[in-house]
């Protein structure tokens, strides 16, 4: 590619500042596992997940056998407190308690659960659960406090499409309002203080659905000359819609005052099938697409180089979904309420696609010069983001 077609040159160098000097590790790329009755055991499943590698699996609805079954494979384990018990939570710390002597205790030390959610997409649940989210998730982590369980952090999770205003420019992002006040910037402010990371279902899939002119190859990490969009703000380039969602993240929660917080992606992935209303087929939810996106995204995260506004990246990326159980409805935050299948696993065990997780950090050598211009640009990015906290 010739660097006259590049419309901003201090991008070009930013982005090879990225690549040359970049010693960060890679993102842990794990899973969502929904144990339903016509899936293998969840003792299989344990056995499954070792021999494929997978280092993380995230538990939406955690039942303490299959708790207890992932104790016994090596991965880390994210938990999710379904919506229902979030107003119990608030009020009553008993009952956080209980949970987790069902759901925590006695898998301890032996299963590696490294994070609990408080709700998922809590703001489009039909019930009101805006005034109890915050007691809930204080009271759950005073509850792991009292049991000595500190190093197990405490969130919630959102969805991209119901929670920030726009993904370009990235730079413009916002959260929503009023969520933002009332939530968001409360939980940013929790989140630093306990060491937490900030949690997100984030699908291309949505923003290239609801937006005809981002070309496919953008939203599916395909690398052509002509895949790229500006943000003129920060003056960055974006090769993808993964990166360009990701930073949109970075600059809202720079613009609510907490820039630092870890954010983990609780949900990525492209369904294999989707039907809308009236059963027209979606051309883009596709298996040859899916596996696409799956590849892409395991090489990006795999290669350890960030997003432009932040280098170390997403610090865990969970694919939705490992089984494909068949269609369901449209839920997990995905637009249109269109019938889909997810999945990388078949109900016999075999793989739906032809992807490894075993990824090595991509590390190499620096270049002095880069070195110093990136030292600039990077410094210009934060004065830039600072400038967006002041005016908020
Ligand atoms: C597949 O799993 C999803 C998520 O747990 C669930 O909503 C759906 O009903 C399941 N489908 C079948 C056919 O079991
Ligand atoms: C268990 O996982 C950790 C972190 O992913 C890794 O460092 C360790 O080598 C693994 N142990 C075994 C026995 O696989
Ligand atoms: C609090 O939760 C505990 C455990 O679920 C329950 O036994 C108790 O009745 C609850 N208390 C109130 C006031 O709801
Ligand atoms: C914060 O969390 C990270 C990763 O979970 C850990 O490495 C670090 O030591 C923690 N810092 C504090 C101050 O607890
Ligand atoms: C596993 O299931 C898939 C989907 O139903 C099927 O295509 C494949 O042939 C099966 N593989 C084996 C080894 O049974």
């Amino acid at each position: 590619m010739s660097v006259s077609s590049f419309s901003f040159p201090f991008s070009l160098l930013f982005f090879s500042l990225l690549t040359t000097t970049t010693t960060t590790v890679a993102t842990t790329i794990g899973v969502t596992y929904n144990p339903t009755d016509t899936l293998p055991p969840p003792e299989h499943v344990a056995g499954a997940l070792q021999t494929l590698k997978i280092p993380a699996v995230r538990l939406p609805q955690p039942d303490p056998s299959v708790v207890r079954a992932c104790s016994y494979c090596n991965t880390s384990l994210l938990l999710t407190v379904p919506n229902s018990l979030v107003p119990s939570f608030a009020t009553n710390r008993s009952a956080a308690e209980l949970w987790l002597y069902t759901h925590v205790v006695p898998f301890h030390p032996r299963a590696r659960i490294s994070a609990i959610s408080v709700g998922s997409d809590t703001p489009s649940d039909a019930s009101d659960l805006s005034s109890s989210l915050l007691p809930a998730i204080r009271n759950l982590h005073s509850s792991l406090s009292d049991l000595g369980l500190r190093h197990i952090s405490v969130s919630t999770t959102f969805s991209f499409i119901n929670t920030l205003t726009t993904s370009f420019p990235p730079s413009s992002a916002e959260f929503q309002q009023p969520l933002n006040d009332i939530i968001i910037k409360p939980l940013l402010q929790f989140l630093e203080e306990t060491n937490s990371s900030f949690l997100i279902n984030l699908y291309p899939y949505n923003v290239y659905k609801l937006n005809s002119e981002i070309p496919i190859g953008y939203a599916l990490f395909q690398e052509q000359p002509f895949n790229f969009r500006d943000d003129h703000v920060t003056g960055v380039r974006y090769r993808n819609l993964f990166d360009m969602m990701v930073d949109a993240v970075v600059a809202a929660m720079a613009v609510s005052g907490h820039e630092n917080i870890p954010i983990i992606v609780t949900e990525t992935g492209w369904p294999s099938s989707a039907s809308g209303a009236g059963n027209t087929n979606d051309g883009e939810a596709s298996p040859v697409f899916a596996e696409m996106y799956l590849k892409g995204l395991l090489l990006h995260l795999n290669s350890g180089l960030g997003t432009p506004l932040r280098k170390e990246g997403v610090a865990e990326a969970y694919i939705y979904q490992l089984f494909d159980n068949g269609t369901e409805q449209g839920s997990n935050g995905v637009v249109g309420g269109s019938e889909q299948r997810w999945g990388i696993v078949y109900p016999n065990m075999t793989m739906k696609y032809r992807i490894t997780f075993s990824g090595g950090s991509g590390r190499v050598g620096g270049a002095p010069v880069g070195m110093v211009i990136g030292v600039v640009l990077v410094v210009g990015v934060l004065l830039f983001r600072k400038d967006l906290v002041a005016c908020s």
